[in-house]
């Protein structure tokens, strides 16, 4: 069976696989899938032989003010593109079938999730990790899978695995691009082409700030600067926030000395757009 929606029957499955002496591992996606979730199956595959992909849209993670009805579904379409680019099976349970049982229990953030997508959207990283360490625990994977575009997602995941002592590894990947520079995002096909002219500023400011501190500027206030230039002059976006941090606490920083990544999210219409680059890894 290629797609299963229980959790006894993607747990028999993966136990089978172990006791083939497979390695397996774990790419959690909320479906839509595009280039940048299959490159996450590309690396999977290089680190485990058995690779489960879960398909959950968790409403949990959903703000009141987000529209968890309007979020992108086509279960059937992400089978396929996730068989097709070598997913061995394919964990797509319903809502009920996660959270079904009355819940006690979930997982808080600290520190890494006080500000920026945090502060944005109360009680999304919350709703994030306790569906994230649900699924650890079904799959019960050796490596995680998760894109570097959600930095502080994934930031927060590897210190939740760090924290929790789950016997696993988080590996995290870098960002896919369009040819245009912009990072894949389901919520990319909500932007009119106008509308996608102007997010171009995004990664275009990101990399100005990277290519100021490859060129040496250690400043934050110069590197944001770099940056707010380029966001402010392009008409028909709007700044959410944008800040040079440091990725082991994600609060701002004076000056780069390692461990740094400048982050932004910004509006277009009424699409909500992130990104960032690493400077110092
Ligand atoms: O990044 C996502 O798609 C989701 O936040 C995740 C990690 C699958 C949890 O629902």
């Amino acid at each position: 069976m290629k797609v299963v929606t229980t959790i006894a029957e993607v747990r028999a499955a993966v136990a089978e696989a172990r006791a083939r002496g497979d390695a397996v591992s774990f790419v959690p996606t909320m479906g839509a899938l595009h280039d940048g979730h299959l490159s996450l199956v590309d690396a999977a595959r290089r680190l485990g032989r058995y690779v489960v992909m879960s398909v959950f849209v968790n409403p949990l993670q959903f703000g009141p003010n987000e529209d968890l009805a309007k979020y992108p579904r086509d279960l059937e379409g992400d089978v396929e593109r996730a068989l097709s680019r070598g997913t061995s099976i394919v964990f797509a349970p319903s809502v009920d079938e996660i959270y079904g049982r009355d819940r006690a229990t979930e997982i808080r953030p600290l520190q890494i999730a006080e500000e920026w997508e945090g502060a944005s959207r109360t009680g999304h990283f919350a709703g994030v990790l306790t569906v994230v360490a649900k699924l650890f625990n079904i799959v019960q994977p050796d490596f995680a899978v998760f894109g570097q575009k959600d930095l502080q997602q994934a930031c927060l995941i590897q210190a939740m695995a760090r924290d929790l002592d789950f016997s696993l590894k988080v590996v995290v990947e870098p960002t896919v691009r369009d040819s245009d520079g912009l990072a894949l995002s389901s919520r990319n096909q909500f932007l009119s082409a106008r509308e996608r002219k102007s997010a171009l500023a995004l990664p275009r400011a990101l990399t100005k700030v990277r290519a100021a501190h490859r060129a040496g500027v250690r400043k934050v206030a110069e590197l944001e600067h770099v940056a707010e230039e380029i966001l402010s002059a392009e008409q028909g976006i709007e700044l959410d926030y944008l800040a040079v941090v440091d990725t082991r606490t994600f609060k701002r920083v004076r000056t780069v000395a390692g461990n740094a990544a400048v982050i932004a999210a910004i509006r277009v219409g009424t699409t909500r757009l992130i990104d960032n680059e690493l400077l110092e890894p």
